[in-house]
C-alpha cells in the first residue's frame, strides 16, 4: 500500500505550505496530496479552503485576492510560531520542489464550491510544462473537472472524489471517464469497493490518521492512504 502526504505532512507541518512539501519530500514515501485553487488574477495557489481566514490571520476569498495580495499573508503561525513567514505557494513552486524526487502529486482541483473558469486548462499546461504527466493524479469532489481534464488530456491519471457510498464503483469510474477512485476510507469496506479492489482498480482513502485504520485499509488492498501523519504510516503500509 503506498503513502500519499495529506496537504503535504500536515500533521506535523502547517498544511499546504513548502515547510510540509518539504517535510513530505524527505520521507521514502510515495506520494503527495496537495489542494489547488484560482486567484484574482488566475494564478494557480496551493491552499485548501475557499477562504484564507482558518490557516491565516487574514480574511476573505482567494478568488478575490491577487498572488501578490495573498503572499502578504503568513500561513505558518497559526499552525505554530516555528512556522512563521510561511507564504501560500503556488502550484509552480510546488512541483519545482518535486522536481527531482520521485513522489507523486496528487493535485486535488478544489473547484466543487465555486467554478473556476480556465484551472483545468492552466492545471494541465503547468503539469506537461514541467514533465509531471507520469508523475501526478488530478481528481476532485466536481466530476465535471474530472471530465473536462480527461478530454483536454486523456494521458494524465484521473481520480473523482467521494464522500458517500459508492453503488456500482467501476461503472461509475468507466462512465465519468477517469482512472481511479478517491474515497472516504470508512466507505472502502463496503462489499462494493472490496470487489471492485479484487478486479485490479485503483483505489486510494483518505484521511487515515490511525495506525489500526491503516492496516485495515491495507490488508483488503486498498492502492494506497492520504495522511497527515506518512513518517507514522510508514511501518503499516508493509504487509507483516
Ligand atoms: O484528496 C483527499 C482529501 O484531501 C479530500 O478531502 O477536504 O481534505 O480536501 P479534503
Ligand atoms: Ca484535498
Amino acid at each position: 500500500m503506498e503513502i500519499y502526504a495529506h496537504r503535504g505532512s500536515s500533521g506535523t507541518h502547517p498544511e499546504n505550505t513548502i515547510a510540509a512539501f518539504q517535510e513530505a519530500a524527505r520521507l521514502p514515501i510515495q506520494g503527495v496530496e496537495l489542494d489547488v485553487h484560482l486567484s484574482k488574477d488566475g494564478e494557480l495557489v496551493v491552499i485548501h479552503d475557499e477562504k484564507i481566514n482558518r490557516t491565516s490571520k487574514g480574511k476573505g476569498f482567494v478568488k478575490d485576492m491577487t498572488l501578490a495580495e495573498l503572499k502578504a499573508f503568513d500561513f505558518g503561525s497559526w499552525f505554530s510560531d516555528d512556522f512563521k513567514g510561511q507564504t501560500i505557494p503556488t502550484l509552480r513552486e510546488v512541483l519545482e520542489l518535486f522536481a527531482d524526487t520521485s513522489h507523486h502529486l496528487n493535485i486535488e482541483l478544489k473547484s466543487d464550491m465555486f467554478p473556476y473558469p480556465g484551472m483545468v486548462g492552466k492545471v494541465v499546461a503547468l503539469v506537461e510544462e514541467m514533465e509531471f504527466d507520469t508523475r501526478v493524479v488530478l481528481s476532485s469532489f466536481d466530476h465535471e473537472s474530472i471530465r473536462a481534464a480527461k478530454q483536454v488530456a486523456p494521458h494524465l491519471e484521473t481520480a473523482p472524489l467521494f464522500k458517500e457510498v459508492l453503488v456500482d464503483p467501476l461503472d461509475y469510474m468507466y462512465n465519468v471517464p477517469a482512472d481511479a477512485l478517491h474515497l472516504y476510507f470508512r466507505t472502502a469496506f463496503r462489499p462494493s469497493i472490496q470487489e471492485a479492489l479484487k478486479t485490479g482498480a485503483i483505489i486510494r482513502t483518505y484521511t487515515v490518521n490511525k495506525e489500526k485504520d491503516a492496516e485495515a485499509l491495507r490488508d483488503i488492498g486498498v492502492s494506497a492512504i492520504f495522511t497527515d501523519f506518512p513518517e507514522k504510516m510508514i511501518p503499516y503500509a508493509i504487509k507483516k
